[in-house]
């Protein structure tokens, strides 16, 4: 339909640099929310400020690994059944290093903030709309391992 397409083709227009709008999103997500700061840890240290979490190469591989499930999730537009219970078990894991569902609105709220940035004039209503479909549908996944 017309809502994958435009995914498709706003997701393309962004995929030269995932890193650095991973970093927009993330960005994002701690002035949203500065509380999500200390479930980032790594060898039990915790990261004194975002910008130290920023730039941390540990926190940047989560950055990539994001950027890897919502492209995954653009590639299974069709067919979003496979990957639920990949989605459920990620969804376990978050739970197990203390993230509330809740906070997969704020990050919802920050996808749409880089995407906005990041595409420009090319982020219309309707790619808003698409993409906020598309994020439920990932999010709706995922909460089904809080559920058991
Ligand atoms: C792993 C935190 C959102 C995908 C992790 C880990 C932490 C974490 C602490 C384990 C350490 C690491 O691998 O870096 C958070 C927090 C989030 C968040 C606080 C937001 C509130 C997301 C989102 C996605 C995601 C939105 C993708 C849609 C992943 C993946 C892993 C991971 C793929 C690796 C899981 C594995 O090892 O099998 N996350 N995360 N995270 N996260 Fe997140």
């Amino acid at each position: 339909g017309g809502q994958r397409a435009l995914i498709r083709e706003s997701w393309r227009r962004l995929s030269g640099s995932p890193e650095q709008h991973g970093l927009v999103l993330f960005s994002r997500l701690f002035d949203l929310d500065p509380d999500l700061l200390p479930l980032f840890q790594y060898n039990c240290k915790q990261f004194a400020s975002p910008q130290e979490c920023l730039s941390a190469p540990e926190f940047l591989d989560h950055i990539r690994k994001v950027m890897l499930v919502i492209d995954s999730a653009v590639s299974h537009l069709e067919n979003l059944s496979c990957l639920e219970e990949y989605l459920c078990n990620l969804g376990k894991k978050h739970q197990a290093v203390g993230v509330k569902v809740e906070s997969f609105s704020t990050v919802g709220e920050s996808l749409l903030y880089m995407l906005e940035k990041c595409l420009g004039a090319a982020f219309s209503p309707e790619v808003q709309e698409a993409w906020s479909k598309l994020y439920s549908a990932v999010v709706k996944a995922m909460q089904r391992g809080w559920e058991s």
